[in-house]
């Protein structure tokens, strides 16, 4: 593991690769992207001849080195390359197409695409609750309120840093889900009805929530510790839990989501009464959400509790299936529901 990390700082480090880029907090220039007409864009630029030569390629590739080029191109080359700031590997035919925003400016990221983007929906109801009726549903609830006992004691209200270590927890269910649900679909010869891609799109934006959060909270090293044993306990009794009932599975992510509502309310309502500074949003939430350049941390909080009211929605609604006796494939996916 060690090599395998000095290797890649060392090959990052040689090809004069940038690390900061990626968790720049630099604020970048704010654009409104309708994802339609950018992928239309991107697709008849540089998505087209990226894609449609690798895949629609009639060619059958010959995987030789290319041969190499003349001192003059070669120094154009490298001059080129080091501008571009990325590992090029002609042998591999794999590049970073050009991605640029709206306004034309580069796209920074490479952890998500512009086209993954997207403005919440901060009309959705944040009151819901599923009231508890069945001996499970009981169960799922009682669970969820006693792991927050502890959750209280531990954080009280460091709602940041409180956040922060339950987006770690946050972004497992709909990984384990996705991945059971996938291994399913190779084993009965099935389709999922789109729902692998919707608990692993679900997982990807929880991720996303700590992605952003770990911009403003840095971990101390006992939380990183904490965070690995929660992990290690959560990602095997999670698992073992789907395996078993995933109806109650989805029904203990709903209430979790319903914690999170709240807990990220009265993070708001800190942030309201001078309790916590209201600092300028992130750069990666600003991309991610397009926020506006002078977006704030009372911005983010807001969108991201929006995306766990959708959570609470999808994982309610995947346990009510269940309940009428259904499997998923069997109800539409919410793919794409932010
Ligand atoms: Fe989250
Ligand atoms: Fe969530």
């Amino acid at each position: 593991m060690n090599r395998i990390a000095a290797r890649s700082v060392a090959g990052a480090l040689r090809h004069g690769r940038n690390f900061n880029r990626h968790i720049s907090t630099t604020p970048v220039a704010a654009r409104t992207l309708d994802t339609a007409d950018y992928l239309n864009r991107q697709n008849a630029t540089a998505f087209g001849s990226f894609y449609s030569s690798r895949m629609m390629s009639s060619v059958t590739p010959s995987f030789q080195t290319p041969p190499p080029p003349a001192e003059k191109d070669q120094k154009e080359s490298s001059a080129s390359d080091a501008k571009k700031d990325a590992v090029v590997s002609h042998y591999w035919g794999i590049k970073r197409p050009e991605i640029k925003r709206e306004d034309g400016s580069e796209w920074p990221w490479n952890c998500f695409m512009p086209w993954e983007t997207y403005q919440a929906d901060l009309s959705i109801d944040l009151s819901k609750h599923h009231v508890p009726k069945t001996f499970l549903d009981k169960v799922a609830y009682r669970t969820v309120k006693l792991l927050r006992i502890p959750t209280d004691i531990f954080f009280q209200r460091r709602y940041g840093c409180r956040a922060m270590m339950l987006e770690t927890v946050a972004a497992v269910p709909g990984m384990v889900g996705g991945m059971l649900l996938h291994l399913r679909s190779l084993r009965k010869f099935q389709q999922s009805g789109g729902w692998i891609k919707a608990l692993l799109e679900e997982a990807e934006n929880e991720r996303m929530h700590l992605m952003t959060m770990v911009e403003l909270v840095k971990p101390a090293w006992y939380e990183r510790l904490l965070v690995l044993t929660v992990q290690g306990v959560f990602f095997n009794a999670f698992f073992v839990l789907y395996m078993i009932s995933p109806k109650l599975a989805h029904r203990v992510v709903g209430y979790l989501e319903e914690e999170a509502i709240h807990s990220y309310t009265e993070y708001l309502k800190d942030i309201d009464g001078g309790k916590i500074e209201n600092v300028p949003a992130p750069a990666i939430a600003i991309d991610y959400w397009r926020l506006p350049k002078d977006a704030t941390l009372k911005d983010v909080i807001t969108v991201i509790r929006a995306d766990e009211a959708h959570h609470r929605d999808v994982n309610h609604f995947a346990s009510d299936i269940h309940y009428q006796g259904k499997e998923l494939r069997e109800a539409p996916a919410p793919v794409g529901y932010h």
